[in-house]
């Protein structure tokens, strides 16, 4: 027995030397790839989610992450020390903004509402109009904005820098304590990709079993029926809500893969673009004309006011505007049926309505929305 263990441990002690000896023989360019700091802490990937998009040199870990949180939540990153990321992202409406337009430092109004930010592990493209193209990238972007945080990377540097726990944890997220905007970057990024939303009633009843035809349980005390509601979204004679959100993309459903969820279409919404013209504004392709990023309809419970203008105040109105069919602008989707058989109503039933609340319903996902990994690290 014992001589079995001990050639056991020969066999390993052979094999690090002989994986030192490796290492040794690679090329000088190998080893200036990035070195690993801190705890690693893989994303769990929920079961029937896309790949994540997670670039190389900005692996997950414990440290990185929980600075990331700070970050986010600290109002040192504004000019006048008012707001956080999160003064325009609130966890409790699924990170996305209870005003209809966005208010940065010294009541500065913004022309677009906040976007609900969850399960970006899984995305390319960021922004309404998709300007951004990694979350490293896009974190940036607010610090910088006039009608955001309105400051310069050079002042929050400094700020970082003169606070008492702010180098530590740089230097366990990083391995030294220099603070610069690449690692600002990749910290909030690090914590926004932990940010999964997936355990609505429909993950847990239609996605986890695998089985997109589960049966929800009805609950007797609603007047509209979730069932039903899930087959009028997907209906293409109903709601016809699933050429544009079959959510498949970013995760609630698993099926499918037709859906056109987190492209950039155009919805009607508006007859006139002037003053935001959309994924225009990152190509300068006229075809991209009122173009904006399809959301999630995940946690759409909560993440009222809607659309990219938040001109939607409630659920209400949301399917009220479906059932009107949007404007024929000159660039809507075919998808929205604006045929002169559906332009201007759609004709939804009373029932129909209530039924597709319902199922509406089914995709908030309350741990999400109060798990507390994801609260206001000072508030303590
Ligand atoms: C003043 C309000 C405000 C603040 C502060 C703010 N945001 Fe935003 N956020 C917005 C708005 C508005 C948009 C949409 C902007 C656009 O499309 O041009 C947005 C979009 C985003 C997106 C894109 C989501 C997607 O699905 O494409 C991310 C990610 C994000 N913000 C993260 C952050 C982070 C991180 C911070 C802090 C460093 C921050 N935001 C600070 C208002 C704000
Ligand atoms: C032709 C594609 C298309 C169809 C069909 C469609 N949507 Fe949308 N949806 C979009 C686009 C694009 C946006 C964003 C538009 C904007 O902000 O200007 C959007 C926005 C939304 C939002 C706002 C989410 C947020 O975070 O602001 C909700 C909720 C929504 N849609 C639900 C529905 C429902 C319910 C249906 C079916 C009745 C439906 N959609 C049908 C393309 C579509």
């Amino acid at each position: 027995m014992r001589q079995k263990h001990s050639s056991i441990i020969w066999k390993l002690f052979l094999l690090a030397i002989l994986s030192i000896g490796l290492y040794q023989c690679k090329k000088p360019e190998d080893q200036s790839s990035p070195v690993m700091f801190g705890t690693p802490q893989p994303l769990e990937i929920p079961k029937g989610f896309p790949k994540t998009n997670i670039p190389a040199d900005n692996p997950q870990t414990v440290e990185g992450v929980e600075l990331g949180r700070h970050l986010f939540y600290d109002k040192k990153l504004s000019a006048d020390l008012s707001i956080s990321c999160a003064s325009c992202h609130e966890q409790f409406r699924a990170f996305s903004d209870v005003g209809q337009m966005s208010t940065g430092v010294n009541g500065k109004i913004g022309r677009r509402h906040a976007m609900v930010l969850f399960n970006l592990a899984f995305q390319k493209e960021f922004f309404w109009d998709g300007r951004a193209k990694s979350l490293e990238e896009q974190s940036l972007h607010p610090i910088k904005d006039p009608v955001e945080m309105d400051n310069t990377l050079t002042v929050v540097i400094s700020r970082l820098e003169a606070d008492s726990d702010y180098p530590s944890m740089f230097k366990a997220a990083f391995g030294d304590t220099k603070i610069n905007e690449e690692r600002i970057g990749k910290a909030i990024a690090q914590f926004e990709r932990t940010m999964i939303s997936a355990n609505s009633e429909f993950d847990r009843v239609k996605r986890i079993s695998g089985n997109i035809d589960a049966p929800y349980i009805e609950d007797p005390n609603t007047p509209g029926s979730k069932n039903k509601g899930f087959e009028f979204f997907n209906d293409l004679n109903g709601g016809d809500c699933l050429h544009c959100h079959s959510i498949q993309a970013d995760g609630a459903y698993m099926g499918g893969g037709f859906g056109t969820d987190l492209q950039f279409i155009n919805n009607g919404l508006k007859m006139d673009y002037t003053g935001d013209l959309g994924r225009m504004e990152a190509t300068d392709s006229l075809s991209d004309w009122g173009k904006f990023k399809v959301p999630s309809v995940r946690n759409v419970e909560w993440s009222f006011p809607y659309m990219h203008d938040g001109s939607i105040p409630n659920l209400d109105s949301l399917i009220g505007f479906y059932n009107f069919g949007g404007f024929d602008n000159g660039n809507t989707s075919s998808f929205m049926k604006f045929a002169p058989s559906h332009m201007g109503n759609r004709n939804f039933t009373k029932q129909e309505i209530l039924d597709l609340k319902e199922f509406l319903k089914t995709l908030t996902d309350y741990e999400f929305l109060e798990n507390p990994k994801f609260s206001d690290p000072f508030e303590k």
